[in-house]
């Protein structure tokens, strides 16, 4: 394991650094990360099985009361102290452009400005039959686990389905190749709360390493890949990165 001295070394003398999170990030705002068991009508399920082309024709009404659920629940997080200190560095220097796994509006609404979604949003819809995008108004849903019936498609008649990108599915056009452009050329990927098991995600920190980058894990696990390059920080991401992020702004040196 890393100490943060070396993390902070690493980033002092790094020229470009880029973020990287996963659900990890989000989990003190008090949003389930994929591998946290399911509760109420979705017990028994995974998150993986649910976000499926199948899962969706399969019982349209569950997959549609579980994604308004979701906005909800986001809807009500607040950004916690690891979204507010990797903003915080943004603020005072050049924009550190972030690559997320995430689906919620977290570092944005901490004000991170510079922000790749490689899975695309919770916020968006599309048409399950013609793809093309539509505008929802979420009902409220008052308990897990609800069914609701999902609302059609102006143009098709076509069920609507959340407009992120789901398991076995295409990541957004362009997205993948400036996250990899990103990660290439960076001297530290700062990689947080990522289990780093589904791909192409996945790639990122090793792309980094074979490109020279130091990588710097913050996780509650050991999700490191045995390689010399990295630095592997074991604890929670908001008690990490606002001790390891406060230095580099006092020295200014972060960019
Ligand atoms: N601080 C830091 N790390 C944490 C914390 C925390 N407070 N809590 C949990 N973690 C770590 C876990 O140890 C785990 O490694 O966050 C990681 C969460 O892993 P996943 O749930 O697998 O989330 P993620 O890696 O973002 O999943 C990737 O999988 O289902 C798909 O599309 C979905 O974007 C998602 C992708």
């Amino acid at each position: 394991m890393a100490t943060l001295g070396q993390a902070r070394e690493a980033l002092r003398n790094a020229k470009t650094i880029v973020c990287f999170s996963g659900a990890g990030i989000s989990a003190e705002s008090g949003i389930p990360t994929y591998r946290d068991g399911m509760t109420g009508l979705w017990a028994g399920q995974s998150a993986q099985q649910m976000e499926t082309a199948k899962a969706f024709r399969q019982n349209p009404q569950l997959i549609w009361g579980w994604y308004l659920w979701r906005r909800q629940h986001v809807a009500r997080a607040q950004p916690n102290a690891a979204h507010r200190s990797l903003s915080q560095l943004i603020r005072r220097e050049r924009p550190i452009p972030i690559i997320t796994q995430n689906i919620d509006d977290l570092h944005e609404r901490a004000g991170s400005v510079d922000v790749v979604h490689l899975h695309g949003c919770l916020s968006s819809s599309k048409c399950f039959a013609c793809h093309r995008p539509a505008r929802v108004t979420p009902v409220p849903i008052q308990e897990e686990g609800a069914l609701v019936e999902p609302p059609r498609c102006v143009h098709c008649n076509g069920r609507l389905r959340p407009g992120h990108v789901w398991y076995g599915e295409e990541l957004p056009a362009g997205t993948w190749k400036s996250a990899v452009s990103l990660v290439k050329n960076c001297d530290v990927l700062l990689s947080i709360g990522t289990s780093g098991v589904v791909t192409p995600a996945a790639s990122l920190p090793g792309i980094a390493l074979s490109a020279g980058a130091t990588v710097i894990h913050v996780n509650t696990a050991d999700v490191s890949l045995d390689a010399a390059n990295e630095l592997m920080l074991i604890g929670k991401a908001t008690e990490i990165l606002t001790q390891l992020c406060s230095p580099l702004v006092i020295a200014g040196r972060a960019q």
